[in-house]
């Protein structure tokens, strides 16, 4: 690859320009008041596909948003490189904690960003991952030197499940053959400690809702003497994990894939404050599962967290009420081996089970996928690393995550290729919190280091 940091700041204005203007729009998929402005951002992505060279693309409708798909095919013969992204963003609320509005980006320096981080809604998750793909294609293909094919698949529902997307994909798998899939929408573990996503941890997530007496009661005339279904909601998600934090419901243990001790020695060796995280936080203690580090809790271990718990009375001052319902929404991260399905099964089956008399408990589960583990013997991997070598000057760091896509899996099953999850956020970028942010360092070295991949991958696979 020639010329790359020459094209890079020559276009560098216009490059961070093009995503600020793509954060305008409030593509908030879990809200039908954004609708239009979701579809507007399907069409954004498309006449940009097409401004980066792309000699075909198109708005797949679905019965949700629409799916762009572009792509690149400069000969059969050359491998071809599918990018996944998405276009839809995370509600903005609580928007009060917001120190600029999530739809107006501003650039401002941060500790970790000093040279500049742009601050919106979706500057990291995901459009500004996903667009340095964008503009990685157009300094390719502008400077003459595209290695091989390329296609684009950017979807609308990343952020509420990706249902539409598995129907497309199960619909479409010649359209999508591919040798590897690329996508940047996870993160790293610092700048100067370059690492790529190994791993993403599966997911189910439930709804339960607890019912006692048919009505709202007095709670001194009918206090001490009825099932509050708050009270009991709690106890039971009390419950659910043991003085050591491990998660009570039977079998909920028994695929998880346990890594030997080797593989954790090597686990430990990447750089971590514990000081540093607890200070970032504001917390005290660490809090988790006992006989495992922070790292591995978050990674290579299953979880379950109450996500949302509401019911009774919120509202100003006291009301004194035993309420006829309350409900939680619970999360279950998952790790490789695990199934969802079951996990959500056997969760129903014990959340019921452990259910007193005088409540009735309805477990309604909301979504989930599988967890997803790139190999690192691959010719993929070896191109990835290869390509941080060369931009970040070092190797990097094989890391697994905590997040979840869970497309990723049915990717590997319909498609039958892997996945390289090539991130460049920081975990402290604020995805789905309050002032997220992107660093512009990390936009422009992701964009440089992208064009590095397809050299490499190109490259081994031809060998
Ligand atoms: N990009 C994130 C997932 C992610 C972030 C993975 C950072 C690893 C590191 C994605 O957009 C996301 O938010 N996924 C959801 C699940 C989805 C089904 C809503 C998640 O992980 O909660
Ligand atoms: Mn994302
Ligand atoms: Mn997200």
């Amino acid at each position: 690859m020639k010329n790359v940091k020459n094209y890079l700041s020559e276009n560098k204005d216009r490059f961070l320009n093009e995503l600020i203007e793509l954060l305008k729009i409030p593509s908030v998929s879990a809200d039908p008041a954004f609708s239009q402005d979701v579809l507007d951002t399907a069409e954004m992505v498309k006449s940009r596909l097409e401004d980066a060279g792309c000699d075909i693309v198109e708005i797949h409708e679905t019965a949700g948003y629409p799916i762009v798909y572009g792509e690149k095919i400069i000969n059969t013969n050359l491998p071809t490189v599918l990018v996944y992204g998405h276009y839809d963003v995370q509600p903005a609320d609580p928007i009060d904690l917001w120190h600029s509005p999530p739809f107006e980006p501003v650039i401002k320096k941060t500790e970790k960003h000093p040279e500049g981080a742009i601050f919106a809604r979706g500057a990291c998750d995901d459009k500004g991952q996903m667009y340095m793909h964008v503009k990685a294609l157009e300094l390719m293909v502008k400077t003459d030197q595209l290695p091989c094919n390329v296609k684009f698949m950017i979807e609308g529902e990343e952020e509420v499940g990706s249902n539409n997307l598995s129907i497309y994909v199960g619909e479409n798998k010649e359209k999508l053959a591919n040798d590897v899939i690329l996508i940047s929408d996870t993160g790293m573990i610092a700048n100067d400690v370059p690492s790529i996503t190994t791993g993403l941890r599966g997911l189910s997530y439930v709804e339960v809702e607890v019912t006692g007496p048919n009505r709202d009661l007095h709670s001194g005339l009918y206090g001490g003497a009825v099932a509050n279904p708050i009270n009991i909601l709690t106890k039971m998600i009390a419950s659910l994990h043991d003085e050591n934090n491990h998660i009570t419901i039977p079998g909920f243990y028994d695929k998880v894939e346990e890594l030997s001790a080797e593989e954790r020695a090597e686990m430990a060796k990447a750089p971590f404050s514990i000081e540093k995280y607890q200070e970032a936080l504001d917390i005290e203690s660490v809090y988790g599962e006992k006989g495992y580090s922070t790292n591995e809790r978050n990674s290579i271990r299953p979880t379950l967290d109450v996500n949302g718990i509401w019911g009774g009375y919120t509202g100003e001052g006291a009301k004194t009420v035993i309420a006829s319902k309350a409900y939680a929404k619970i999360s279950m991260r998952l790790v490789p081996n695990q199934d969802w399905r079951e996990i959500t099964d056997l969760f129903k089956t014990h959340f019921e089970a452990i259910a007193p008399k005088g409540v009735k408990v309805v477990v309604k589960p909301h979504h989930g996928g599988q967890g997803y583990v790139t190999p690192i013997d691959t010719i993929a991997y070896q191109a990835a690393s290869k390509a941080y070598e060369t931009t970040f000057g070092k190797k990097p760091i094989p890391q697994r995550s905590g997040g979840s896509i869970p497309i990723v899996s049915l990717f590997e099953q319909e498609l039958k290729s892997k996945t390289i999850l090539m991130g460049f956020g920081l975990d402290s970028d604020a995805i789905h919190s309050p002032n997220e942010h992107f660093g512009v360092w990390n936009y422009f070295k992701g964009i440089e280091t992208i064009p590095y991949f397809y050299e490499h991958f190109t490259e081994m696979t031809k060998k």
